[in-house]
Order: structure tokens, then C-alpha cells, then sequence
């Protein structure tokens, strides 16, 4: 039976990750952890920094912890207000937990562990039209750079000293339970808040910014799945590519619009945009599809329709929804 910890258990995967672990494993067997308290009312919950390197390992200790997904980290426009505390958060979460995992394989308690890579890690010198998994990678944030550096940190770990760990370079995550705190591609989540509000939305980016995007099920599924395989399966150790669903912020205004004719977009492009240039427009995840059966389920339309349906009953104005109703 698998003793799973879930660290960054407060934010937008983490939350919903905590729930579908516990509808799988059974709540008994999930710690979810954050630098705050209990906001999503996880049947067991510890208060941890991820740079608290002790506690994280007297925790896993005390739980028999066999899987860790460290979830914690700055996002790429916070990262850029703040690199240093971005790059010590990031990096130093991350060698905390693969530290633990090489002890604890060493002393025959092995430990499997997820870390979250990102289409961050690409830059403008990446092919941008179904970015090979092995590419070239010139990341421009802080926030990319240590994903990239981590990536190579997983790999590093994994083939020196054996330690089972796993990774995906998630595309922007849409989701309605939690909000994202601080990425570029949050636009995509915002767009259906205001568009349910009646107001007319002004996005930071480009009508034509296409993104590589993935809706929060499908996530969570490639997430699991991954976990879930076989280790002589998983032959990328640094990050596999997933593909969701690709689109722009005009392309989504249309798919809103199907059902909310009255919607309005205006563009007033800013610093994000230049961040999202240098990203991907869409992933080539043929490596993930072959080592671990991984393929997307949840295109648009259907995003748009359950985005639509669960946030609006969250708004307080009326407004007739062309399709839902
Ligand atoms: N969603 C993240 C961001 O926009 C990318 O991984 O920063």
C-alpha cells in the first residue's frame, strides 16, 4: 500500500491532485502539505516549507512515505518580481526532496517522487510548432531556467544514484476549483471568470499568442498514470512532453462566445506577452503516448462548456448560456 505526501498541497494541481489520490489510494493514505494551513480540508494535513529540508524528512519518515509529489514553487511572472526567492524555492525544494529519496534508497526505504516541469523550460530558440520532447532550450525566465536546471537534477539523480523520479512539462493548467497563482497563461482561466460576470475582458496577451494549454482532468490523469507505471517504463527521467489542447486567446473568445454571444475581448498586450512568445505553441508528446499510454481527452469545446458550468454557479449576476441550458 502506497503512503503518499503531496507538498504544495494549497495550490491549483496540488488541491485536486490531493483529491484524486484520495479517491484512488483511500484519504487514509494521503498527507497533504503546505507552508499555510489546511485550506482545502485535507483529511490529514502537516504544515511544511519546502525548504524546511529536516522536517520534510522527519514527516516522510513518520508516515512511511513511499511517493512524494513536490508541487511547491514560484510561477513565471512571480518568479520575475522576485528571481532569487524563484530560483531558492524552486531549486533548493526540489534537491531537498531528491536528497531524502537518495538516502532513503540507500538505506532500502526507496521513495518515488514527482516534480513538476513546465513548456517554461523551452525558449525562443525551440521549434514552437510540436516541440520535440529533446529539443534545444534556452529558457528566458527565472522561472525556466529552474525548470530546466531541475530537469537536468532529475535525470542526474535518477541515473548516479537511482532515484525514481518522475516528471512533466506541463502545459498551462485550466481549472476552475483553485486558482493558479501568478503564470502567464492564467488569461485562460480569468477569460471565463469575466465572461460570466458580463465584462468585457482585457487580456495581457496577443489575439493570435497560441499556447500549449491542458485542462486540470487531463492533468491530473497524465499525473497518476505516470506514477502509476512501471519504473523499466519510464524511459525520459528528465520531463516528458504532454499535449492538451492548443489555442489563443482569439480561439477561445470564439469558443466562449458560441456560448455566451455577448462576451467581449480587447487586447492590451504587457510583459507576459513577451514571456509567452518564447514558449511553445503546441507539444509533440509522442515519447509519453509510448512509455506510459499517455493521450489527452478533453479538447475546446468541452473545456469551454465545463469551465463555463462550474464557475457559474460561483457568479452572483444571471446570464443565459446559449448551449449549457
Ligand atoms: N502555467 C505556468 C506559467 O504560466 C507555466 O508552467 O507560469
Amino acid at each position: 500500500m502506497e503512503q503518499i505526501l503531496v507538498i504544495g498541497a494549497n495550490g491549483q494541481i496540488g488541491s485536486e491532485l490531493v483529491l484524486a489520490l484520495s479517491a484512488q489510494h483511500g484519504a487514509e493514505h494521503v498527507i497533504a502539505s503546505d507552508i499555510g494551513g489546511n485550506l482545502h480540508g485535507a483529511a490529514q494535513y502537516e504544515q511544511l516549507d519546502v525548504l524546511d529540508a529536516a522536517r520534510m524528512a522527519q514527516l516522510i519518515e513518520r508516515h512511511h512515505i513511499t511517493q512524494v509529489y513536490q508541487l511547491a514553487a514560484l510561477l513565471s511572472v512571480t518568479g520575475e518580481q522576485a528571481p532569487l526567492r524563484a530560483w531558492s524555492l524552486n531549486m533548493d525544494g526540489l534537491l531537498n526532496i531528491l536528497e531524502i529519496a537518495r538516502k532513503r534508497d540507500q538505506a532500502g526505504t526507496p521513495l518515488r517522487v514527482f516534480w513538476p516541469s513546465s513548456i517554461a523550460a523551452f525558449g525562443p530558440s525551440t521549434p514552437a510548432v510540436a516541440t520535440p520532447q529533446t529539443t534545444i532550450m534556452d529558457p528566458t525566465t527565472i522561472y525556466g531556467i529552474s525548470k530546466l536546471a531541475g530537469e537536468r537534477l532529475c535525470e542526474y539523480y535518477f541515473h548516479k544514484f537511482g532515484v525514481d523520479v518522475r516528471s512533466i512539462r506541463y502545459p498551462g493548467i485550466i481549472s476552475y476549483k483553485s486558482p493558479p497563482g501568478g503564470g502567464t497563461t492564467d488569461y485562460a482561466i480569468a477569460i471565463f471568470h469575466a465572461a460570466l460576470q458580463g465584462d468585457c475582458y482585457q487580456c495581457y496577451l496577443g489575439p493570435d499568442t497560441t499556447l500549449p494549454m491542458i485542462y486540470m482532468s487531463d492533468a491530473i490523469r497524465a499525473t497518476t498514470l505516470l506514477m502509476d507505471a512501471p519504473a523499466a517504463q519510464i524511459r525520459v527521467r528528465s520531463s516528458y512532453n504532454v499535449a492538451g489542447v492548443s489555442f489563443n486567446p482569439q480561439q477561445l473568445a470564439q469558443a466562449i462566445q458560441r456560448v455566451l454571444p455577448q462576451f467581449e475581448i480587447r487586447y492590451a498586450p504587457d510583459e507576459r506577452q513577451a514571456i509567452a512568445a518564447s514558449w511553445p505553441q503546441s507539444l509533440d508528446d509522442i515519447q509519453a503516448c509510448a512509455d506510459w499510454g499517455w493521450q489527452a481527452q478533453v479538447g475546446l469545446e468541452q473545456m469551454v462548456d465545463d469551465m463555463l458550468k462550474n464557475i457559474a454557479p460561483l457568479q452572483t449576476k444571471p446570464l443565459k448560456l446559449e448551449r449549457l441550458l
